[in-house]
């Protein structure tokens, strides 16, 4: 109940889904939680630590006036998870460039700028844990889904070049690999493209966004000090095929 004591965390995306997740176990766990989203969350009397602010993470002015806000309110910022995210289902011979700069928009470039604009006082104060979400068609290929597989694979290699060029910084960057999770975004997919890919999975049933959100835990907190760099894959065994 105490792993997150005093550190103040943004969410991206953290409206519904795994970011929701996230946030209430962040919340759960001690911290300030800034849901920060197009849409608000349906905060109740029982988030007292959630807050939200109105965010589109393609949107690099936002990204300033957000991380001001924050330190203005609490002083200090401690986690970032860039999590937002979404996809377009088409190829690579049907994807029109449109779609494909929205979902590298958000998926790619919004976690560029969420990284830039946390690393300000981050790196002032020596300190911070980083968190952003690839998915497991961010490893491997898919029949389909060209800009979120090329998005998803962008955001494994900006966590490690963060990772790299902030470790003497106290600014530790992580990726966390979903594989399929009940959220709505999967509730929006065809029932046999869902049904397929948890047919693909090993232990035979998709993740609750809790799931995820344990392992965002463990990254957001002082017992992954020594962790930086890294992919927690977590799916099901999906990928150990
Ligand atoms: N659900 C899965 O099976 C799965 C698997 C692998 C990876 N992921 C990744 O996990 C993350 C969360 O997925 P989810 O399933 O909870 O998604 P979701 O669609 O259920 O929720 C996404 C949230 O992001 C917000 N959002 C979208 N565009 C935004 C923008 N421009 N600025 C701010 N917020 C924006 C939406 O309003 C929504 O609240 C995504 O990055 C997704 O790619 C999900």
């Amino acid at each position: 109940m105490n792993r997150l004591t005093d550190k103040v965390a943004i969410v991206t995306g953290g409206a519904v889904g795994i970011g929701w997740a996230t946030a209430r176990l962040f919340a759960e766990e001690g911290a300030t939680v800034i849901v920060a989203d197009l849409a608000k969350p349906d905060l109740d009397a029982e988030d007292p630590a959630i807050a939200y602010a109105e965010l589109d993470v393609t949107d690099e002015h936002a990204w300033t006036q957000l991380v001001a806000d924050v330190l203005a309110d609490h002083g200090h910022l401690d986690i970032l998870v860039n999590n937002a995210g979404v996809i377009d289902y088409a190829g690579i011979a049907d994807v029109t460039p449109h779609d494909w700069e929205r979902v590298i928009g958000v998926d790619q470039t919004g976690v560029f700028l969420g990284i830039r604009a946390a690393l300000q006082p981050m790196l002032a104060q020596q300190s911070g844990s980083i968190i952003n979400l690839s998915s497991a068609w961010g490893v491997v290929g898919s029949d389909g889904v060209a800009a979120y597989q090329a998005a998803k694979g962008a955001v494994r290699g900006l966590t490690r070049n963060a990772a790299i060029s902030y470790a003497r910084s106290g600014v530790r960057v992580n990726t966390v690999i979903p594989g399929w999770v009940t959220t709505p975004l999967t509730n929006r997919q065809p029932a046999e493209k869902n049904a397929e890919v948890i047919a693909l999975t090993p232990l035979g049933y998709g993740a609750d966004p809790r799931d995820i959100a344990w392992g965002c835990v463990y990254l957001a907190s002082d017992e992954s000090r020594y962790v930086t760099g890294s992919e927690l894959v977590i799916d099901g065994g999906l990928l150990a095929q």
